[in-house]
């Protein structure tokens, strides 16, 4: 027992002086920097910061402050066509010189500070003239950051998603290449005061663009450009990024194109049905030219509403009218087979009718006459009653006396023109006359249209064989749609 209590004890003491040693010694290594040379360097920074003038850019007065732009690709976010913008998250990091913050000889010297230092220093007014929204990320602080050189020379580093405006040209669509920007600029200072550059000089200033993925787009190039942009203001100077993106087809060549290719297909099946099948054919007919419109609709869904026209709208139009004419096709077979039924049908009828006609025709024709004779007299009978009968009417409403008196007059006015009838009667005849003669003009040209008809469908060949427009259709239709397609996709492919 009293050996165990002693090694107890032995461990007691032991942990006890280890555990103190322990702790002496990390404050020791703490002690790197005594609570005196901390607040040198506080000092040093408020020293700094005392009569520093936030207004004035660094080299006030002087020559022109360079910045140097260096940029790293998080994430492409989106691309929308639509609103023709597309949205990235990037860590943008902004070298500059200031000598006022300068605070020993040795560049190695740093001093890395959190965001809010940059609220008490000059920094550039950076800005992306094609920016239509962006934020700076906040979690679990502010993405920024400060890095102070010995020598005076600052990196402003932070972190941001925003979206940009590209103005895409959608000719091609969905064939086409984009090429987006990034337009870096100072939105105060013209080129006299600060002038802007890629840190590297050149691509070297991009980073992360290879690692970027971007549904149905691959970044197949991107350049960084210098430009001077001349404003109302002055002279600026630009910084331009730019991506070329080429659009991957395979989503459209699944989610239209090959769609629609069968859907056409589909509409040729009409052509090895029976011409009898009507519903079967109306029903395949309409059925795929319907498809074609939800497939059109679908596309441009997703589309803004340009006026020009795009290469998708091209092969969705052409496959419509290869639907409908099917659908046509198919009109043409039920017209030639029932219509020239039913024109036998009529001209067996018209004969039929010609030789009752003329079994008839004499005793028709007197009674003709006749019955026109007594249409005429009637219309005389009809005609004066109502003319007298006014008249009276009329002058009753006066007075009795001068509407007897004026009676006669009336009857008798009313009695010349009666007189005049037979007058009237061979106007009418001379115009029937002239009618005769117009019709008989009306005729001959009815009959030289008629014989010219003829002769023209004599030359077309008459179709006897129904199944002959679907034999020629089973072959016309695929083919034509073959070269279609190699024409559309040798003019979009080889662009
Ligand atoms: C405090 O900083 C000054 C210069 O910034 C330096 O000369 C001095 O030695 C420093 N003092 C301590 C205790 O480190
Ligand atoms: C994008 O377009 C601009 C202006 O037309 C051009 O200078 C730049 O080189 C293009 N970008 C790419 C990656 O081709």
């Amino acid at each position: 027992m009293p050996a165990v209590l002693r090694t107890t004890v032995l461990l007691f003491i032991y942990t006890l002086t280890y555990g103190v040693k322990g702790h002496t010694g990390s404050v020791n290594n703490d002690e790197g920097l005594d609570p005196s040379t901390l607040q040198n360097v506080s000092r040093t920074i408020a020293n700094l910061l005392e009569k520093y003038d936030i207004r004035l850019r660094p080299q006030f007065g002087g020559e022109a402050l360079i910045i140097e732009m260096k940029l790293l690709l998080a994430s492409f976010d989106s691309i929308s066509e639509v609103n023709m913008d597309y949205t990235i998250t990037i860590y943008l990091n902004q070298y500059w010189k200031d000598e006022r913050l300068a605070f020993s000889d040795n560049y190695d010297e740093t001093m890395t500070l959190t965001g809010d230092f940059a609220e008490k220093i000059w920094v550039p007014d950076t800005f992306f003239a094609n920016d239509k929204h962006s934020f700076l990320h906040d979690v679990t602080e502010k993405n920024k950051m400060v890095r102070l050189h010995g020598d005076g020379s600052l990196v402003y580093g932070m972190r941001f998603t925003t979206t940009l405006a590209c103005m895409m040209d959608l000719h091609y669509y969905p064939l086409d290449v984009q090429n987006c920007t990034v337009e870096i600029e100072s939105y105060g200072y013209p080129m006299q005061d600060v002038v802007m550059k890629w840190k590297g000089g050149g691509e070297d200033a991009v980073d992360g663009v290879a690692k970027v993925e971007i549904p149905q787009f691959t970044i197949v190039d991107y350049r960084c450009i210098s430009t001077v942009e001349k404003l109302a203001t002055g002279s600026y100077q630009r910084l331009s990024l730019s991506f070329k993106m080429e659009r991957n087809i395979g989503y459209f060549i699944f989610q239209t194109y090959l769609p629609s290719i069968l859907i056409v297909m589909l509409s040729w099946v009409s052509f090895w049905i029976n011409h009898e099948a009507t519903s079967a054919r109306v029903a395949l007919g309409i059925t795929t030219v319907l498809t074609m419109t939800t497939i059109s609709t679908g596309v441009r869904s997703s589309l803004p509403r340009i006026s020009y026209v795009k290469a998708i709208d091209i092969y969705l139009v052409m496959c419509f009218v290869f639907v409908f004419a099917a659908l046509l096709e198919y009109a043409a077979v039920n017209y030639t087979y029932w219509g020239a039924r039913a024109k036998r049908k009529a001209k067996r009828l018209k004969e039929q009718a010609k030789a009752n006609q003329e079994h008839q025709y004499q005793r028709v024709n007197c009674s003709i006459v006749s019955f026109q004779n007594e249409a005429i007299e009637l219309q005389d009978v009809r005609m004066s009653p109502i003319l007298s009968l006014r008249n009276r009417q009329n002058f009753n409403f006066d007075s009795e006396d001068v509407a007897q008196s004026m009676a006669p007059n009336f009857r008798m006015q009313t009695a010349v023109p009666r007189a005049t009838y037979p007058i009237r009667g061979g106007h009418t005849q001379l115009l029937r006359k002239r009618n005769v003669s117009t019709s008989k003009n009306r005729k001959k040209m009815f009959t030289n249209l008629k014989k010219k008809a003829k002769e023209i469908r004599q030359k077309i060949p008459s179709v006897k064989d129904v199944n002959k427009i679907d034999k020629y259709s089973r072959l016309v239709f695929p083919s034509l749609f073959i070269v279609f397609n190699v024409c559309y996709w040798c003019f979009y492919l080889l662009q």
